[in-house]
């Protein structure tokens, strides 16, 4: 072992001195940078595409690469006005507590192996089942996020269901297993049928139930349903922000002692605010939920989270056969209830962000971003374009008209750089998705954002729909 002074020697202040003013850096200029990187920035790329070099490069070379080669040709999602997909833009206290976890390089699978890491993911997992109003006894991972978190749930209702038919799945495997079947509304999250493949249970082999104009699922249409069924509901459609009945749902699966499972990735969080809970109604009769902490929360990337009712449940699908030289303690050990074993400590940032917000905090996100698209929404029906959905939250779909032209106009905002929104299908109609989720979008940026989408609407109406 070295001596106190050789391994405080090793610490390179310099080289994180200059990671840092490079970080702030880039955040400072995030808010002016064009959204999407310039065509010259992605080719810049291709300096890197060399065979394995032999001989080595100094720290301060390497960051000095990383951050003019990279930074030029990341997407700024942290500047508030990038509106695809889901991404939200990681809060301060989310950023700087990645760096410290970096630092701390802590592997978060034993307790043993890092208490601080157990002891922040022990707390922040309660305070998602608090925000959810779930019971403090339900079982709960962080894992990198909704898909895996789909994985880790699924995991549980999958053994569930098959222990109580006698069948003991991770020791046998599904090889003669009884049949489950899997129930999921038709606009399900492509994530949510990719975890199914990944648990043995089919993309494809799945009921899927009719859904109403904005996503949600027909109860009426649900099929019968008994203890070997699994219905995977949603918080939050993807493209229209929708929920489904979940009361209504939960009540029948009770019944027939089935398994609700929400895919809730972002929508879920909408129970932590007072003027949003509503829609969140009835999915805390479900079995097991999954989020996402790098979406509405604003977590970075990447975290997710899973809860599952029952506990047994969860670690009896993660359980990992016992080895000699893992010390488990009395306390709850977070790789009993995740699929991986050794893990970054994203407990910590999920606690540092919910820290840093609080109950109020986390509301006011919440209620500021559905304010925002709720004025997209506006502005875009007061020019003359089609919003597509009820806007519930804060999503919004948008038409331009017909197929060819709605492209046109979303390739032209891209290009254009001061926003960046994507395209989707919504029920065969070709459209624009609007997701406002990023804790640092503006009134102004809103205002910047609409205008730079109407003029690209605008200009492709004029040139006769050619971007
Ligand atoms: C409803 C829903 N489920 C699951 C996912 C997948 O989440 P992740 O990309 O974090 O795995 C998403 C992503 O947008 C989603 O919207």
């Amino acid at each position: 072992m070295g001596s106190r002074n050789d391994s405080k020697a090793k610490v390179d202040e310099g080289l994180l001195a200059d990671v840092s003013r490079r970080a702030v850096a880039y955040l400072r200029q995030a808010r002016d940078r064009r959204v999407a990187p310039p065509d010259s920035a992605v080719n810049d790329l291709r300096q890197l595409e060399i065979s394995f070099p032999e001989s080595s490069l100094s720290d301060q070379e390497v960051v000095e690469w990383l951050d003019r080669v990279g930074s030029p040709a990341t997407v700024t999602t942290a500047g508030g006005r990038f509106y695809g997909f889901v991404n939200g833009g990681a809060l301060p206290a989310a950023v700087a507590a990645s760096w410290l976890v970096s630092a701390w390089d802590q592997n978060a699978a034993l307790r043993v192996m890092s208490p601080a890491a157990a002891g922040f993911e022990d707390v922040a997992l309660g305070w998602v089942r608090e925000i959810l109003r779930l019971p403090a006894g339900c079982g709960g991972a962080i894992v990198t996020g909704a898909t895996m978190a789909n994985v880790t749930g699924l995991a549980a209702a999958r053994h569930a269901l098959l222990a109580n038919a006698g069948w003991d799945v991770e020791r046998d495997g599904l090889f003669g297993a009884p049949p489950l079947t899997i129930i999921v509304g038709d606009e399900v999250h492509v994530s949510l049928l990719k975890a199914l493949s990944l648990l043995g249970l089919g993309r494809e082999r799945v009921h899927r139930v009719p859904v109403d104009g904005q996503g949600r699922m027909q109860v009426d249409a649900l099929p019968p349903l008994n203890a070997r069924s699994i219905i995977c509901v949603q918080a939050g459609n993807v493209n229209t922000g929708a929920f489904d009945p979940a009361r209504e749902i939960c009540q029948r699966a009770r019944e027939a002692a089935a398994w609700v499972h929400v895919d809730g990735a972002f929508g879920l969080w909408a129970a932590a605010s007072p003027r949003y809970r509503h829609l969140t109604d009835g999915f805390e009769h479900a079995d097991s939920w999954s989020l996402d902490g790098h979406k509405w929360p604003n977590v970075g990337y990447d975290c997710g989270v899973s809860l599952v009712r029952d506990p047994h449940h969860l670690r009896s699908a993660m359980a990992t056969s016992a080895a000699a030289y893992f010390t488990v303690g009395e306390a709850r050990e977070p790789s009993q209830f995740t699929p991986e074993l050794s893990r970054r400590a994203r407990g910590v940032e999920l606690w540092a962000a919910l820290r840093s917000l609080g109950r109020n905090g986390l509301a006011g996100l919440i209620e500021r971003t559905c304010r925002h698209a709720s004025r997209f929404a506006e502005g875009l029906r007061a020019s003359g374009y089609e919003v597509l959905n009820d806007v519930v939250i804060n999503q919004v779909l948008v038409s331009f008209g017909p197929p060819a032209f709605t492209r046109a106009v979303i390739e032209r905002i891209q290009r254009d750089g001061t926003c960046w929104c994507g395209g989707t299908e919504w029920q065969g109609r070709p459209a624009m998705r609007i997701s406002v989720s990023c804790w640092a979008t503006t009134e102004d940026d809103v205002e910047l954002s609409l205008a730079a989408i109407v003029r690209a609407a605008d200009a492709c109406r004029a040139q006769g729909s050619a971007p």
